[in-house]
């Protein structure tokens, strides 16, 4: 009888407070804990019947919302180890992608839960409704590069071809916006932010030169450019799907008597960021600090 060696492929299930070598990191720790308090916090408000008068429909707002913002985390990733020459960041970017992914996805099965699980209504929904179509558009993205994450996929697809894949997170970012905006019946502030901070991510990768963090004069320039760039987004907006006239809602954003607009929390946020930049280039011996560590799948 002849027996045939059966080659099991590998699996790397280390458990995702452990680092590449195996070795327990308390970072690693600190940030899963830190993307489980939103669901935690949310799944409490539910249990103690905290969530308003529509729970359901509450808890699929802020598992929405979080999906959006843990999205840019993902996305700051990169600008963080570029900025502060910080290898060791990367070990989260992995874990904060499929953070994303994972209240996108609870995001859904709520609003299937809140349609009574009717799975017919709920594929006719995303069918014609506009929004729900580039959401779903979106969170096939994210569940893409969810499933493409491990590094069983960097070596079958190759580095090159891996990132080439992974810049899809911009696109998706994108819809998630759309589907975001697109949603809001009254006030865009929260969603009108989101997309400036967005603004703020591309605009940084446009002016990085390959592989480093853009120069101070840049990380600066990038603080009028994003905080104008999502005024026009925020007149632009009001102005097409309002009727509001798109110079009132411009001017509004240099007037903090309205409170501050998303315009200015962008150009506050695009300020530090360029802060954070100029110290971790004046910072001794930081300069020093080789690119290690710089595998796409970390
Ligand atoms: C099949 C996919 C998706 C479906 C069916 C879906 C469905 C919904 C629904 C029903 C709402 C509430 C709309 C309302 O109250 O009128 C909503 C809001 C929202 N969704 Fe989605 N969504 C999907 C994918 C996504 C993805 C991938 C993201 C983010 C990456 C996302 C982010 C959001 C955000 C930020 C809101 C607004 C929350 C708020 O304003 O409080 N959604 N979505």
């Amino acid at each position: 009888m002849t027996t045939h060696a059966v080659r099991m492929p590998r699996l790397n299930l280390s458990a995702p407070w452990r680092d590449r070598q195996g070795a327990f990191s308390p970072f690693k720790l600190a940030v899963l804990v830190a993307l489980m308090l939103p669901a935690l916090w949310v799944a409490w408000l539910a249990a103690g019947n905290a969530l308003g008068p529509r729970p359901i429909t509450e808890a699929i707002h802020q598992t929405g919302l979080w999906a959006i913002r843990i999205l840019l985390l993902s996305l700051l990733v990169t600008p963080l180890r570029q900025m502060l020459r910080w290898p060791r960041v990367m070990l989260v970017r992995r874990m904060v992608g499929v953070a994303a992914m994972a209240y996108a996805l609870s995001h859904l099965t709520l609003y299937a839960a809140d349609l009574k699980w009717d799975l017919a209504k709920l594929v006719t929904e995303i069918a014609l409704r506009f929004y729900l179509t580039i959401g779903f558009v979106a969170l096939a993205g994210l569940v893409a590069l969810g499933v493409t994450s491990t590094d069983g996929w960097v070596r079958r697809l190759g580095g090159r071809r891996w990132q080439l894949l992974h810049r899809a997170a911009y696109g998706i970012g994108v819809l998630g916006l759309v589907h975001f905006v697109l949603q809001t019946k009254v006030d865009v502030t929260e969603a009108m932010l989101t997309a400036g901070l967005f603004l703020w991510l591309m605009a940084y990768r446009l002016l990085a030169p390959k592989g480093g963090a853009p120069s101070w004069p840049r990380l600066l320039l990038l603080v009028p450019a994003t905080a104008l760039g999502t005024a026009l987004l925020e007149a632009g907006w009001y102005g097409l799907f309002t009727g509001i006239p798109f110079w009132p809602v411009l001017q509004a954003n240099l007037d903090v008597g309205f409170g501050l607009r998303p315009a200015l929390w962008v150009g506050i946020v695009a300020a530090g960021m360029a802060a954070l930049g100029m110290w971790a280039r004046i910072l001794p011996g930081r300069a020093k600090v080789q690119r290690r560590g710089r595998s796409p799948a970390t």
